[in-house]
């Protein structure tokens, strides 16, 4: 997507986006243990960014002991600013093609469908389709490196596309 020169792309985050990053949740460690994360080859840890503003990041898991279906798109989030002009389906796009590019065949993202409509109908219109017939209650923990555990408890439901 372009605009008077400028351009729109994904590209992997980088230790310098971390003050960006920062201003959306989770904590600025999360953040920055994912950039860490994604030097290794189980994931990628993107941001969608306008020349020098990161509007949003996603990460892209493509091995994880804990995740049975992969890979998926984790922790979408676009700047409350910068939604519903397509910023959005531009970073899911993006992931998409990297995961194609590296041989994957389907793609994967969980959502809570009612607690989350917007994203849950978004994804519905990029072709994902739901894995379970109905959500189920999906508990997750992250301690950081700094020692602070993360936990969350939702309705979750698996979403899947053929890339
Ligand atoms: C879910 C989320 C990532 C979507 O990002 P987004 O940039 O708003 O997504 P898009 O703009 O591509 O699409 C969303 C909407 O914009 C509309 N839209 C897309 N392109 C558009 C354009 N060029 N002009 C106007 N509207 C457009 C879409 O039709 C869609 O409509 P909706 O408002 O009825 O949902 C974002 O809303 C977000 O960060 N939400 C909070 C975190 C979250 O819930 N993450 C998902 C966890 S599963």
């Amino acid at each position: 997507m372009g605009h008077g020169g400028a351009i729109l792309r994904v590209r992997d985050a980088r230790p310098e986006d971390l003050d960006a990053l920062e201003r959306y949740s989770p904590k600025r460690s999360v953040h920055s243990d994912r950039i860490r994360d994604a030097l290794g080859v189980n994931c990628r840890y993107l941001v969608v960014a306008w020349e020098s503003d990161v509007l949003g990041f996603g990460l892209l898991v493509f091995a994880a002991p804990d995740i049975a279906l992969l890979p998926c798109m984790i922790d979408l989030r676009i700047g409350p600013e910068f939604r519903s002009q397509g910023v959005g389906t531009f970073l899911i796009h993006g992931m998409e093609e990297i995961a194609r590019a590296r041989g994957s065949r389907e793609m994967y993202v969980g959502v809570d469908p009612e607690g989350n409509e917007r994203a849950y109908s978004l994804y519905l219109r990029l072709g994902y389709r739901p894995v379970q017939s109905k959500p189920y209650m999906n508990s997750w923990r992250l301690t950081s490196s700094d020692g602070e555990v993360h936990t969350g408890r939702d309705w979750h439901i698996d979403l899947r596309r053929e890339l």
